[in-house]
Order: structure tokens, then sequence, then C-alpha cells
């Protein structure tokens, strides 16, 4: 049996021809497969605008300089989840509060915002940066709820979860990222999320300010407006305000390079097209787990057959999870662990972080394994690590 990891790309030969063919256009970047990629990931999503950035990364950056994330200001967000969920509001100088999970979906866990919101004063917490993590949705119509009652905005960290979706109080589909309930939400298309670009992310919203505001900050602050009405100065030697030049543009605010190339679209674009294919078949992989091991008396848990899961990950909670992770190993299946909690970082620590403050998440980190899970795990891959994890509990 070949190595298995815990999530591999597909790389197919379209995906080859969409990236030679980019490659042999005149733009590599800022060319037209960037607008093609937003226009078409906001059609799968149904956002109203999206917004294609260099990493998940710098498109959580972006969201918290659009929502003026300042110096001191308290952000709330889950423990249980790539650090730079907490990160984006510390480049902007804000404080992030970790608030604990829900021990069965692992989110961030509503009541326990709620409380904190509660017991702090109006005007304690700006916002807050829910995960859809492991590729659940989170019930952003009741985290709108309190974000409308606490005066909260919200970025909606969908990097596991694009063509995930939950089913809100009327009984409609509400997919991650569509913008009905969170202010912004973001992707990534890191090789081992649904999606590949090599690198690359996505911002979703359907608040068209804050889609004019994004696109400016990922070109550095700068704007090119042919009719001049947005421009500042006032240009005397073009003859006055209507006889800007055609070369002339402005950088009004401070922004950054973030811009995603027309190649990582090309191959975004093209990984697309099978996006729904993929879910189906991660639907059938955690169908297959969660059969293989309903009746083990090792599980203590395990991420199990829901709908919208759109199954980035696939994580059982077992005893002794180390003797499992390195027993795996051994036969080169190669499980993760997702992830560390971060208040427990020490970059967190430093702000007074320490055990025992969140006691869902601490006692989940003890137990998380994520299987190998991705869209081209063959059936008898899948057998091979369910024997194995069973082999070494029997
Ligand atoms: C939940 C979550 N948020 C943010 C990111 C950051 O995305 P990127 O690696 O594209 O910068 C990741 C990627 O690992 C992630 O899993």
């Amino acid at each position: 049996m070949k190595a298995i990891p815990y999530g591999r790309q597909h790389i197919t030969q379209e995906d080859e021809k969409a990236v030679l063919e980019a490659l042999r256009h005149p733009y590599l970047t800022q060319g037209p497969k960037i607008k093609e990629f937003e226009e078409a990931f906001a059609a799968y999503i149904g956002s109203k605008y999206a917004v294609a950035v260099a990493n998940g990364t710098a498109a959580l950056h972006l969201c918290t300089l659009a929502m003026q994330v300042k110096k001191g200001q308290k952000v709330i967000t889950t423990p249980i989840t790539f650090a730079a969920s907490a990160n984006c509001v510390r480049y902007c100088g804000g404080e992030v509060v970790f608030a604990d999970i829900h021990p069965e979906t692992y989110l961030i866990d509503v009541l326990s915002v709620k409380k904190m919101l509660e017991g702090s004063p109006r005007g304690t917490y700006a916002g807050i940066i829910p995960v859809d993590f492991t590729g659940r949705a989170v019930d952003l119509e009741k985290i709108r709820e309190l974000a409308d009652e606490y005066d909260l905005w919200i970025i909606e960290d969908a990097c596991h979860a694009p063509g995930g979706y939950f089913i809100d109080s009327k009984g409609s589909k509400q997919n991650c990222g569509n913008g009905n309930f969170a202010d912004l939400a973001i992707f990534s298309f890191h090789p081992v999320k649904h999606i590949a670009c090599g690198e690359g992310g996505m911002i979703t919203t359907n608040d068209k300010g804050l889609y004019e505001k994004l696109l400016t900050l990922r070109t550095h602050g700068i704007i090119k407006d042919n009719t001049g009405e947005n421009y500042q100065n006032s240009i005397k030697f073009a003859g006055g305000k209507e006889e800007y030049p055609l070369w002339y543009m402005e950088m009004q605010e401070l922004g950054y390079n973030y811009r995603i190339t027309d190649i990582q679209c090309a191959l975004g674009l093209s990984q697309l097209q099978r996006a729904d294919e993929g879910i189906v078949r991660r639907r059938q992989i955690a169908e297959r787990y969660f059969e293989a091991f309903k009746n083990e008396k090792f599980i203590k848990g395990q991420s199990g057959v829901v709908a919208g899961h759109a199954y980035h990950l696939y994580i059982i909670e077992v005893e002794d999870r180390l003797g499992l992770y390195n027993y795996l190993r051994e036969h080169h299946i190669y499980a993760q662990i997702h992830y560390i909690p971060c208040h427990l970082m020490p970059y967190y620590r430093q702000f007074g972080w320490k055990e025992g403050d969140l006691p869902n998440a601490e006692n989940y980190y003890k137990h998380c394994i994520s299987l190998p899970m991705f869209p081209t795990l063959m059936d008898v891959e899948q057998e091979f690590v369910v024997d194995k994890v069973k082999e070494y509990y029997g």
C-alpha cells in the first residue's frame, strides 16, 4: 500500500490544459482569469461579489482591515482553527478573545458566546469570526441574531466549507459564504482544501461598499477611475478635474499586494467545475467511516453524517490518540491533528491564555485525529485505514 496522506489535491488533464493556456496568455497576472474565477465562484457560493486574493490569510487580513479593526478592539473566535483565523485580528492590533467550542459539533459554541456578550458591557466586542471547521457549517442565523443585538460584524472563515450549507429557521438552504448573514466570508485554495490553486484565497460578500474597499486594499490602496469623480487630487497641470490623463491613478490609503495570478485562477476555475463531484465523494467516504466506527467502543466521538457538511476533514475522537497516530504512521497512513488549540500557542499565552480556560476545546484536542479524507481516496485505501485503526484497538 502506498503512503496515504490525510488530504491530497486532484489535478486532471483539464487542469493542466487550463494552466498551460493561462501561461500562454499575455497577462500572467491582473488579467481576465481573475474576474472570471471571481464570478464563477460567487455564482457557485451564491454571493453577490467575490474578490480573489493571494491566500486565505491575506483574505482574512483584508477583511479585518475592511471592518476597520483597531488597536485594542476585542474580536471573538474559536480556538479550534488554523491560527490565521485569530492572527488576522492581531495584524490590525486587535485583541483576540477565544470562546469555547461545542463538544459535539466542534464549532464555536453559540451559548458560550452569548454568555460572554451578556457578561460584558455593551460595545466590549467589535466582531466575531466563526469558522466552518472541518466543513461543517456554523449556524450563522443564530450568530447573526447575537451580532445584531450586540452590534458586531461577522467574518465567516469558510476555508473548510465551499459547498457546505446549513438549513435556516425557514427551511431554506444557506450556503457557507453566501453573505446572507455574515458581512464577509473567506476561503482558501491551499492544495489540501476542496479547490486547489497552489496558494489562493477568496472573499465573498453581498455588500457593494465592502467589495469595492477590498478591491482597493488588495492592490496597494490604489484606485483607477475613468470618470475622475473619485479622485482626491485636483490636477491643475492637466487643466482641471475633467482632464485626468489616462495614466493617472491615486493611492488613497495604505493597501497591500495581495493579488492572485491568472495562472492560479485558471487552475481554480478548472477545479471549480468538479467541486460538487468532490463533495459527493467526500460524503461517501464520511458515510463509510461512520458506518465502520459507529459501534466501536474506542470511539469517543466522530464527525458523523451531517446534512450540509462539506467534509474537508473527517475526525474521530479516541483514547490513546498518540499511540494510534504513531501506529498509523508505521503503516504509512499520515493522519493529522486539527488543531492544537490556538489559545495554548506560546504567542497567545503571552496575553494570559492558559490551560483550563477553554475546557471543551482542550478536551477535544486530547482525543482528536483526522483520518484521510480526499476525493481520490480509493475504497481499498479507506478499508486499509479502517482496518489499521481497529487493529490498533483490537
Ligand atoms: C480555517 C482556516 N482559516 C484560514 C486558513 C488560511 O488559509 P491559507 O493557508 O490559504 O493562508 C486556513 C488554511 O489552512 C484554514 O484552515
